[in-house]
C-alpha cells in the first residue's frame, strides 16, 4: 500500500486540496461583441465556477500578442492584450476572485516570445545590438543550410534565416516564436521580473509552458532519427527531440523561478511537460526546490482500459519523491476531448476518476458539461499547427471552440459571429440545460466536487489499488478511520465487483449515472455499463 498515513500527519496547501479550472479566454464568455472572450466574461462567470465549486482558474495567456499562436506569442509580458482588455480589467477580474476565495494562476511563457516582442526586434536589428545574445543566433553551414537538423512543433526546420543580419534563429514553435536564450543571466533576470509582476499583481501563481525546452544542447548536435516515426505522422517526431528538450541544467532554471515564488507567500506552479513519466519527475527538483506539480498528463495519452491505466496510476504513485505531490489531467487546449475521446458515457467514469485519484486535478472549461471537439472546416480553421502541417488531425481548434452557456444565439458566448464554430449540438449541451437536469454531467460533476471537498479522505487520503476484473478499475482512499472505495468500469458491459474481502460494511455513495440510492452493498456490486461507483467502507 503506497502513501500510507500521509493524510493524518501534516496540512496540506490550497493547491494539494484544491481544483484547478483552465480557462482558454479566447472562448470563455466574449462581453463586448467582437466574437473572442475577454477578462470582464470570465468575471462575469466567476458566479457559475464558485457554484460549481472549483478552487482556482488558470488562464491561458491574456499578455499584448500579435496571435500567431493565440497568445502564446508575447509581445508584451506585462500588459493586456486590448482583445482581453485592460490591466484595469484583470486587477477587477483578480480581486473578485479572491473575495470569493478563488485563487488565480496565470500562464507564464518564458521559451520564447513573439517576433514582435521589442526584445527580439532589437536583437535582430543588428548583430552587434545588446541584445542580439537574448536569442538563439547562429552561422548557416558553408552550404547556407541551417546549423542543425533540429525541427519545429509546427512544422518545418527549427531555423529561421534572417537576411538582414545574415544569421539564423531557432524557434521551438512558429517562426513568430523566437527562442529565448535562458543562458544568458540577462534573460533570466528579465524573464524573472516578469513573475515578479504578476505576483505583485496578487496573482497565486503558474502555468508554465513548455518547461522542459528552456535550454537546448550547447553544441548543436542534430537530433536522431526516432526510428518509429512513419510517413503520415506528425512531422516533429520524425527526430526524436535529445538535444532539444528536458537538458539535466533545465532544473537550475526551474528553481530559479521556484525561488521567485518563494519570495511570496503561498504562491505555486505548475510546468508544462510532456515527457515520459519517469522524467516528469525530475521536474519537482532534487530535493523539492521544482514545481510545485510538474503536470502529468497520462490520462490523455493512454489508451483508454482499466488494465492500462491501473498499471500507470500504479507506476506513477510509485515513482513520485516523497515531497512530490501527485495530479491528474484529462485535456486541455492542446489536445482532444476526453468527451470526444472516450465518448459521452465514459466521459462520466472520467470525471469520477478525475476527482478520485490522488492529486490535484485539473479540469478543462467545457469538459464538465461534456463538450464534444467541434469538427472545423478547412475555411474556418485559425490554428497555426493545423495551417502547416494540415489534414493529420493534428490541429487544436476543435478543442478550443467557445463555451456552451445557453440555447440562445451563439450558445450565449457572444452576441456576434464566434471567432471558431460553435458545436452544433448546443442547444442540447449547455451549462442552463445541464444546470436544470438532475442527472447531467455537470450535476455529476457538482456532486463529485461537493463530496470531494466534503471528504479528506478523497482530497489528500492515502491511495490503495484494489486488484479488480476485467474492464474494471477499483482503489481505496483514506485518511484516518474514513476509507472510501472508488469502483470504475472503463468498459461497456456488465461487471460485478467483489466486496467480500473488505471485511466491512459497504454503503454506496455515488453513482455515475445519478441514479442510486445510498443503499447498503451486501458481498459484491454489479456496475452497469460506463458506471463508476463510490463507496463508504464503514
Ligand atoms: C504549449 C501550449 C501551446 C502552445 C505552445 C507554444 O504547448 O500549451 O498551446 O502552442 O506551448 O507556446
Amino acid at each position: 500500500m503506497a502513501n500510507t498515513a500521509m493524510a493524518e500527519t501534516r496540512d496540506f496547501r490550497w493547491w494539494e486540496r484544491g481544483i484547478i479550472y483552465q480557462i482558454y479566454p479566447r472562448s470563455f464568455l466574449d462581453s463586448n461583441s467582437d466574437g473572442i472572450g475577454d477578462l470582464p466574461g470570465i468575471q462575469s462567470k466567476l458566479d457559475y465556477l464558485q457554484w460549481l465549486g472549483v478552487d482556482a482558474i488558470w488562464i491561458s495567456p491574456i499578455f499584448t500578442s500579435p496571435m500567431a499562436d493565440f497568445g502564446y506569442d508575447i509581445s508584451n509580458y506585462t500588459d493586456i492584450d486590448p482583445v482581453f482588455g485592460t490591466l484595469k480589467d484583470f486587477d477587477a477580474l483578480v480581486t473578485d476572485a479572491h473575495r470569493r476565495g478563488l485563487k488565480v494562476l496565470l500562464d507564464y511563457v518564458p521559451n520564447h516570445t513573439s517576433d514582435q516582442h521589442p526584445w527580439f526586434l532589437e536583437s535582430r536589428s543588428s548583430r552587434h545590438n545588446g541584445k542580439r545574445g537574448w536569442y538563439l543566433w547562429r552561422d548557416a553551414k558553408p552550404d547556407g543550410s541551417p546549423p542543425n537538423n533540429w525541427l519545429a512543433t509546427f512544422g518545418g526546420p527549427a531555423w529561421q534565416w534572417d537576411e538582414q543580419t545574415g544569421q539564423y534563429y531557432y524557434h521551438a514553435f512558429l517562426k513568430e516564436q523566437p527562442d529565448l536564450d535562458w543562458r544568458n543571466p540577462e534573460v533570466q533576470q528579465a524573464m524573472l521580473d516578469v513573475m515578479r509582476f504578476w505576483l505583485d499583481r496578487g496573482v497565486d501563481g503558474f502555468r508554465v509552458d513548455v518547461m522542459h525546452h528552456m535550454l537546448k544542447d550547447r553544441d548543436l548536435r542534430d537530433n536522431p532519427r526516432n526510428p518509429d516515426w512513419r510517413p503520415g505522422l506528425n512531422p516533429y517526431r520524425e527526430l526524436l527531440a535529445t538535444h532539444t528538450v528536458d537538458l539535466p541544467e533545465v532544473q537550475e532554471i526551474v528553481a530559479k523561478m521556484r525561488a521567485v515564488l518563494e519570495e511570496y507567500r503561498d504562491r505555486m506552479m505548475v510546468g508544462e511537460i510532456y515527457l515520459p513519466v519517469e522524467r516528469i519527475m525530475a521536474y519537482y527538483g532534487a530535493s523539492g526546490e521544482g514545481a510545485h506539480l510538474p503536470f502529468n498528463f497520462q490520462l490523455i495519452g493512454l489508451a483508454w482500459n482499466a488494465r492500462d491505466i491501473a498499471a500507470a496510476v500504479e507506476r506513477y504513485e510509485a515513482l513520485l519523491p516523497s515531497f512530490g505531490w501527485p495530479n491528474w489531467v484529462l485535456g486541455n487546449h492542446d489536445r482532444p476531448r476526453i468527451a470526444t475521446r472516450v465518448g459521452t458515457a465514459q466521459a462520466r467514469v472520467a470525471a469520477m476518476m478525475l476527482l478520485t485519484l490522488r492529486g490535484t486535478p485539473t479540469m478543462y472549461y467545457g469538459d464538465e458539461i461534456g463538450m464534444h471537439n467541434v469538427p472545423i472546416p478547412a475555411d474556418k480553421v485559425q490554428d497555426p499547427f493545423e495551417k502547416n502541417v494540415p489534414g493529420l488531425g493534428l490541429g487544436r481548434d476543435p478543442e478550443r471552440s467557445p463555451m456552451q452557456w445557453d440555447s440562445s444565439a451563439h450558445a450565449g458566448f457572444t452576441c456576434s459571429t464566434p471567432w471558431l464554430p460553435i458545436a452544433e449540438d448546443f442547444t442540447d449541451i449547455n451549462v442552463a440545460a445541464a444546470r436544470s437536469d438532475p442527472a447531467s454531467i455537470l450535476s455529476l460533476y457538482k456532486r463529485l466536487i461537493e463530496i470531494r471537498r466534503a471528504e479528506t479522505a478523497l482530497s489528500v487520503g492515502d491511495f490503495a489499488h484494489l486488484p479488480a476484473g476485467d474492464d474494471l478499475m477499483a482503489y481505496v482512499r483514506k485518511a484516518g478511520d474514513r476509507r472510501i472505495l472508488v469502483v470504475l468500469n472503463l468498459g461497456n458491459n456488465r461487471r460485478r465487483f467483489n466486496l467480500g474481502e473488505l471485511a466491512c460494511s459497504c454503503r454506496l455513495l455515488l453513482s455515475t449515472h445519478l441514479d442510486r440510492s445510498p443503499i447498503v452493498l451486501e458481498n459484491d456490486v454489479a456496475l452497469r455499463p460506463d458506471e463508476g461507483l463510490l463507496i463508504e467502507l464503514i
